[in-house]
Formats: C-alpha cells, structure tokens, sequence
C-alpha cells in the first residue's frame, strides 16, 4: 500500500484549493480500505470525487481517497431492477448507464459532480428528484473498527441534503458500495417546470429517460459552472426553510420571493435568490466571488484560497441575514 506524504489535493477538489494531505492513500478494494484503516494516522477522512467540499487548511492524519470500481445488476425482476455500484464509481457516469440500459430513475440526477459512495451522505438531488427516491441499500466500514454494516433506507433517515452520515455518523463511517432499485418502465418526473419549457424548446414531445437527462444537462451547463474550468462545489449553501410566519411577513415586504412549501408545513425558500437580492450575484472579491449566472454558487477564480472563499461565505450569510431575517447555513462540507 503506497501511502504518499504532503500530497496535493488540488486536482482531487472541484473547488481547486491548493491544500494538502499529511498523508494519502488510494483503495479499489474492501481488503485495501480496510487495510488503510487500521494504519496509525490519524484523523482519516474519505475522500470521493471533492465535489462537496472546501478546504480551509492542510488536512492532518491519512485521507483515504475511495476507488472501489463496480456496475452490476444484482437482481432482475419484472419492472424493477436492483443495482450495486462500488463508491468509488463517476456518479454521472453511472446515470449514463442507467439510461443506456433503460433503468429509470436517476436521469433527473444527471451530470451531478462527485462519487456514488458521495450521494446517499447529503441525499443529493436536483430536478424534483433525490436520491432517497431510489436507493435500496448500502455496505459502509465503521472507521474506527474496519467492520462492514449495512444501511437500508430507514437507518439512514435522508432529508433534505441530509443524512445520517452528516449528523450522528458524521466521520464514522465510509461508504464502499451502494445499491439502487430503479424501474425497466420508467415513469418521466418533469414536475421542476424548467424541465418542460428546455423539452419544449428542444422540440420534444414523447420524452423518454433519455431525453430528460438531455435536458437536465442543458439546465445545468446554461447556469452552473464547469468544475474543470472554474472551480466551485456546486450549491454552497442550503436552500433556508422558514416558518409560517416569517414567510408571511417577509411575503409581505417581497412579494416576488419566490417560494415552496414542505409537507412539514414550513416554507423552503430559494437561497439564490436572497443572495441576488443582497447584491451579491456575478461579484467578484479578490480571487472568489458568487457565479454571474447562479449567486448560489461560489467560485474560484484561480488561486482562490479556502480561507477566501469562506470569508465571502460568512459575508453572505451576515448580508442575508441582515436584510431578511434568514440564516444561511453552508450545504458544502467545510473542513
Ligand atoms: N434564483 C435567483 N437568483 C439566483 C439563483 C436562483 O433568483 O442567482 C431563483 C430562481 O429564479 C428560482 C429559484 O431561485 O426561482 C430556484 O433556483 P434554481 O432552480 O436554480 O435552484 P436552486 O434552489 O438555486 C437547487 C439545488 C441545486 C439543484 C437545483 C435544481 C440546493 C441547495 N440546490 O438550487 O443543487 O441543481 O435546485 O433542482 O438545494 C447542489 O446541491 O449543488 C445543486 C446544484
């Protein structure tokens, strides 16, 4: 096992920080995960595709980057099929597997950054669909211990961008494989609206699985930034849910602001658009600022350091709070 010391992490964040790793490791096997677990460094942070996160200093201890490869269908039944995908696989590539197979499910869920070992910690979603809608189960390695567990859906009380493995088992454990149950019928999901009108102006009529994934593409390249050609971790904070109350009066004095009620009752509102609001959108300070074309991503313009797009954040968050009343709290993990 060849464990690489003082190990750039630039290339392995689409925030595209320079920091480093103490020390790194990378696994494509149970064995080696395992392996690497019970080496001395300590703390050990699972790296995926870097796609969720924001690196304010050099990280101490081993990180441990998952490469655990694998697409297979597990179980073939008559309008189902279940799917166990190793952690370490591309997660867009495994949609475009979906869909050349006609698996439906996860083509809403196109093009989104990262690792399938990475998707069920912050329950990722996007177009009407998350990733509770389709998950079956998973195998993780307790950290500490090296143990395999299995988490079905239950255990793993997914919300909104939210885990499990992001509230009591945050750093605890590290997911190897994940398997999915998606449907050999699929049902189209175009309830996010955007999605009709890009099929509409793409001359779509009869949209199947693939046709949606196409449009979902083109929604998210016409207002997300490329991470290969200008850093950022997608959404950098999450989108606020308020009370009935506070919506109401802030209704009220912004009778434009947009707005989705929960089955909870409360209201989620667009983050995207405080932040608009705030002044914020395509301002650029120094080496960071907030994307021209979505203010709730935030980017690296090249050499940006963690610390500096953090401080941007923290400016944000005490702008929105100011002006509305509403705290914003970050969706990316900041380390
Ligand atoms: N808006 C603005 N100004 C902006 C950005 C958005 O006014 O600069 C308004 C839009 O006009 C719209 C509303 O805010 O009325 C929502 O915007 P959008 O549809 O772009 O979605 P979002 O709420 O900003 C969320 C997810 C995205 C996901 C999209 C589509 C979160 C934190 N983000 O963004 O997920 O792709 O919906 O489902 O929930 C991610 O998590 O990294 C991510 C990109």
């Amino acid at each position: 096992m060849k464990i690489y010391s003082n190990y750039s992490l630039e290339k392995l964040n689409t925030f595209g920080i320079a920091a480093k790793a103490k020390a790194f490791v990378e696994v494509a096997t149970e064995e080696a995960f395992r392996e690497a677990l019970a080496r001395p460094e300590n703390p050990k942070l699972i790296l995926g595709g870097g796609s969720n996160m924001l690196l304010t200093k050099d990280l101490p201890g081993l990180v441990i980057k998952n490469n655990i490869l694998g697409k297979a269908v597990i179980r073939d039944f008559i309008h189902t099929v279940h799917v166990g995908i190793g952690g370490g696989e591309n997660w867009h590539a495994f949609v475009l597997w979906c869909i050349k197979k006609g698996y439906g499910g996860v083509e809403n869920l196109s093009l989104i950054p990262g690792t399938v070992g990475a998707s069920p910690i912050q329950n990722i979603g996007a177009y009407g669909v998350e990733l509770k809608d389709v998950f079956l189960k998973l195998e993780a390695l307790d950290i500490k211990t090296g143990e395999r567990k299995i988490f079905r859906l239950k255990d793993c009380a997914f919300a909104y961008r939210d885990s499990v493995f992001k509230s009591k088992w945050k750093g605890r454990y590290a997911i190897t494989k994940v398997y999915f149950r998606l449907s050999k019928n699929p049902k189209i999901n175009t309830s996010y609206g955007a999605i009709t009108d890009t099929l509409k102006t793409m001359g779509i009529e009869n949209p199947g699985i693939r046709e949606i994934s196409k449009a979902v593409i083109s929604i998210r390249q016409s207002k997300l930034p490329d991470p290969a050609q200008l850093g950022n971790s997608g959404s950098f904070f999450k989108n606020p849910v308020i009370g009935k109350k506070q919506f109401k009066a802030l209704q009220k004095a912004y009778p434009k602001l947009p707005h989705y009620p929960q089955a909870s009752g409360k209201i989620k509102v667009p983050a995207g658009w405080l932040i608009e609001q705030c002044g914020w959108k395509g301002k650029r300070v120094g080496n960071t600022g907030s994307h021209a074309k979505q203010a709730l991503v935030l980017v690296n313009y090249g050499g940006a350091s963690g610390k500096e797009v953090f401080n941007l954040a923290k400016k944000i968050i005490k702008s929105v709070d100011r002006k509305f009343g509403v705290l914003l709290t970050p969706e990316v993990n900041v380390f």
